[in-house]
């Protein structure tokens, strides 16, 4: 069988950040037959209609060309007041653009996360799925990954030290795997 190519972005910029490490630890942690990649969204601008109006600034179009060079987008989410961090909001903004060949348009997707408190960014990772029912990407049902008290679950290297997490992040992967077949 084929191997199925991921695309992982992380919504925070900082160096510390748990979801980047929880993305790092999903490299690791990725299945036999999938390859995981990571962009940053540093190089990604605040969306303005009148910059895309002249042409994808350089970190926008190598966004697009990331996302439609992979089978499926893995997005690893911080959740900032209930909701999706403006990051990663407007990543996802500029890739649902130009609305009827969007990259994100029928692109298998997954949604994991990574928070201090108790509810490992549940309400983030409901309202980054409901801009995926615009997009018309192919949101993954299930399995769910929310990592809660995430500060306790990495040690001092950004390295994830919890073998529960670690466990159901690499079933995660593996369901992502086989959801991404089902479209290839
Ligand atoms: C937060 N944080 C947070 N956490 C949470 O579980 N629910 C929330 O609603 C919020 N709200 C929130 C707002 C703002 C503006 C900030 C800066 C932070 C805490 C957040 O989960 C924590 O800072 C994470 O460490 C951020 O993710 P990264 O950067 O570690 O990936």
């Amino acid at each position: 069988m084929s191997d199925v190519h991921v695309l992982g972005v992380a919504g925070s910029l900082r160096l510390g950040s748990l979801n980047r490490a929880l993305l790092r630890a999903a490299m690791k942690l990725s299945p036999s037959g999938m390859t995981l990649e990571t962009f940053d969204l540093a190089d990604v601008p605040l969306y303005n209609g009148d910059v895309e109006a002249a042409g994808d600034p350089p970190g926008v179009a190598a966004f697009k060309d990331a996302i439609r060079a992979a089978n499926a987008v893995l997005f690893v989410t911080p959740e900032y007041n209930h909701g999706v961090p403006g990051v990663m909001k407007n990543a996802v903004d500029w890739a649902s653009r130009p609305a009827r060949d969007a990259a994100l348009n029928a692109k298998p997707v997954g949604i994991i996360g990574a928070s201090p408190g108790a509810t490992g960014t549940a309400r983030g990772q409901s309202q980054l799925r409901q801009a995926f029912e615009f997009t018309n990407s192919f949101c993954m049902p299930q399995p769910e990954v929310l990592v809660f008290r995430a500060h306790e679950k990495f040690d001092a290297n950004g390295e994830l030290a919890d073998a529960k997490t670690a466990e159901f992040l690499g079933k995660y992967l593996e369901a992502l795997r086989v959801w991404t077949l089902r479209f290839k």
